[in-house]
């Protein structure tokens, strides 16, 4: 497998650059001697991460567009390369989050979710990976959740769109490697970021909520991963035990996953 051992010389372009996960990626590449070209819609945010990954070194760039308008993504992608001259690394971290239940979430919520964790990072690939493939070299970072790998109550159509980021990440695994692209899928479990709001994680039982990361522990994994060749990194790793239980013994499954949840969900 195709490990990343070298940064000084590559591009790395990271949408949902401005903050949270992306953002600590993002400073991490920068650190270690990548380039980074940052995109994501709110250009003063994007300007103050950019400021903050500068200060760490390396070159950044900010490319302000939305991951669900194809036409103004394109173009942003394009800018990216044609600034740095090549693209090397991509990591898909754009995406918003909802925690409530089905029946109360409202049609444009759920499609504007779908837009943004689906169609977006589906369109950057398609955008970006040309520029990989001309190279016969790439690694890129899908940023599923541990909520793509376990459906989770309360949040549903954001776990709908993270089992496809999973779907994906998975085949063009096997499907790019021969073309020397690397897919890393990105599972975190919660981490303190601007995802959601406080009100959405009243709805989680004060311990989860205590256990929550912090965005530069996913980075370190992340790159760890890479570096390691991984196609695959859980943080944190007590999840991955959920992954088995679920497999092995659905039914237990179901019954901690109420038990965790029960704060949000309905009363019989
Ligand atoms: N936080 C968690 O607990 C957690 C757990 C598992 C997975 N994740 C995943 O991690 C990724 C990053 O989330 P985060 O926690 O770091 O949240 P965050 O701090 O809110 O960062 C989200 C980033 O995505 C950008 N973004 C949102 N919608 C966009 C759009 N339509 N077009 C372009 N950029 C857009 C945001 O900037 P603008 O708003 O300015 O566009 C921001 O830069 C997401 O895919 C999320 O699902 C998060």
């Amino acid at each position: 497998m195709p490990r990343l051992v070298r940064y000084q010389g590559r591009v790395a372009l990271v949408t949902g650059g401005s903050s949270g996960i992306g953002e600590a990626i993002a400073r991490g590449l920068a650190a270690r001697g990548a380039a980074v070209a940052l995109l994501s819609r709110g250009s003063t945010r994007l300007q103050a991460a950019a400021d903050r990954i500068a200060g760490v070194g390396g070159v950044v760039s900010t490319h302000p567009c939305d991951v669900g308008d194809a036409a103004g993504l394109a173009s942003a992608i394009d800018a990216a390369t044609a600034r740095h001259g090549r693209l090397d690394i991509v990591v898909c971290s754009a995406g918003i989050g909802a925690h409530g239940l089905f029946p109360d979430t409202s049609i444009e919520a759920m499609d504007a979710i779908l837009r943004t964790n689906v169609q977006g990072l589906v369109h950057t690939l398609h955008f970006a990976l040309p520029h990989l493939l001309a190279r016969g070299e790439g690694w890129v970072v899908n940023v599923s959740s541990v909520a793509g790998r376990l459906g989770q109550p309360d949040e549903a159509i954001y776990s709908a769109s993270k089992f496809a980021v999973t779907g994906l990440s998975e085949a063009l695994t096997v499907e790019l490697a021969p073309r020397g692209i690397h897919v890393l899928a990105l599972y975190p479990g919660l981490v303190r970021t601007a995802l959601f709001t406080d009100a959405e994680l009243a709805r989680l039982p004060e311990r989860v909520r205590r256990s929550a990361l912090h965005p530069d522990d996913v980075a370190r994994a992340t790159l760890r991963g890479l570096e390691l060749g991984r196609h695959e990194v859980t943080i944190p790793r007590v999840a991955v035990g959920g992954y088995l239980i679920r497999t092995l013994a659905p039914g237990v499954f179901r019954r901690i996953l109420a038990s965790i949840r029960l704060p949000a969900l309905p009363s019989r």
